[in-house]
């Protein structure tokens, strides 16, 4: 089976054996049918590099539905099913007027892979959003409720991907948005600037999901039209007493203070100045826009892809003595 319209970045790969479950009974029927089996659990294939076949029977969450659960006068509890696609289910909380998705509009993949790696855009992260999720234990198949302070979240970090990894498949989740008093957040990157060329003052939530869909397309290339995977990088942390060094010989890098001890550093610019924005070698190369986007312009394989970021890493720590990391799940 192949799995080449299932992963973003469009790499071809095969499956072993291929099944999309669409009720909470098929999921648990499955594991319990394939005990022994290895298994793969695939959501939207947004955030993954596949570098081989998959030797597993590989499962599809495309549990669908989305409700309101609870509301007062202020808030609103909204659940999704694990595999809503994520941009339409925001774009069907600002059509309500349900505040708090709308700075991440048009990131890619389903709602059931969110907290996985605590998605985030223009200031904002789902961790600030998240009440809980449900999840199906993979092997006896209870059904679990994951708080949010339970999931340990940080910058693109959950329990999903270290304690429980491997032995959750996520299959709801519920966020607590505003119905009223909405936080409306301009402040990052070119939000303004975007809404300023639209004459937009006070921005509706639906404005501000304009201005981000405006500016992520600008920047980030459509998986439809050219696979990749987001940001396959993720920003490196650094200690302050590291950072002094670099940004005393390179005095023009941009950073953000994430705390008194330590700086983010954009790994787009590491990369950038390293000369890899635009490149491109064979079918696998380096977005002209985004630098921290790898592409694969028809071809590519997994391999080649790796290929590529392993280069980036190399150049970027010989250059910077900075190790940038994959934020994507290499297979
Ligand atoms: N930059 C460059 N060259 C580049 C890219 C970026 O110099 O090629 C510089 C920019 O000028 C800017 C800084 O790097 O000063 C940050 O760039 P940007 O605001 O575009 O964001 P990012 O740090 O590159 C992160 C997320 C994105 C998210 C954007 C916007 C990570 C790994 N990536 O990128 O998330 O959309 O912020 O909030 O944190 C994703 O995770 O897949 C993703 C796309």
């Amino acid at each position: 089976f192949s799995l080449k319209n299932y992963n973003t970045f469009g790499i071809e790969a095969k499956a072993k054996q291929f099944i999309a479950v669409h009720s909470l009974e098929e999921l648990k029927t499955v594991l319990i049918e394939n005990p022994t089996e290895k298994k793969f659990i695939l959501g939207g294939g947004s955030n993954m590099l596949l570098t081989q076949d998959i030797d597993a029977l590989v499962i599809h969450i495309d549990l669908k539905g989305k409700k309101i659960i609870k509301e007062n006068d202020d808030f609103v509890w909204v659940e999704s099913q694990a595999g809503e696609n994520w941009h339409e289910f925001v774009l069907w909380t600002i059509d309500q007027n349900f505040g708090g998705l709308e700075n991440m509009s048009l990131i890619p993949g389903n709602v059931g892979t969110t907290p996985v790696q605590n998605i985030g855009a223009y200031g904002a992260e789902i961790k600030d959003r998240f009440v809980s999720c449900q999840a199906m234990a993979i092997a006896n198949q209870e059904m679990r409720t994951f708080q949010n302070e339970e999931c340990h979240f940080g910058y693109r970090e959950s329990i999903f991907k270290n304690e429980v990894k491997d032995q959750y498949i996520i299959t709801s989740v519920i966020f607590k948005l505003t119905k009223r008093n909405h936080t409306i957040n301009t402040s990052y990157g070119d939000i303004l600037g975007e809404l300023k060329k639209n004459n937009i003052q006070n921005p509706s939530l639906k404005d501000v999901s304009n201005a981000v869909i405006a500016i992520r397309q600008s920047k980030l290339p459509d998986p439809k039209e050219l696979g990749n995977s987001g940001s396959f990088f993720k920003n490196p942390i650094v200690p302050k007493s590291d950072f002094e060094k670099i940004h005393q010989q390179f005095p023009e890098m941009k950073y953000y203070e994430v705390s008194d001890t330590e700086i983010k550093v954009p790994a787009g610019w590491l990369i950038e100045q390293a000369g890899f924005k635009g490149k491109r070698f064979g079918d696998a190369g380096v977005h002209k826009n985004q630098a921290l986007v790898l592409v694969n312009y028809g071809n590519a394989t997994g391999q080649e892809i790796l290929a590529v970021s392993k280069n980036i890493q190399d150049t970027v720590f010989k250059t910077f003595g900075i190790r940038i990391e994959a934020e994507v799940n290499v297979i």
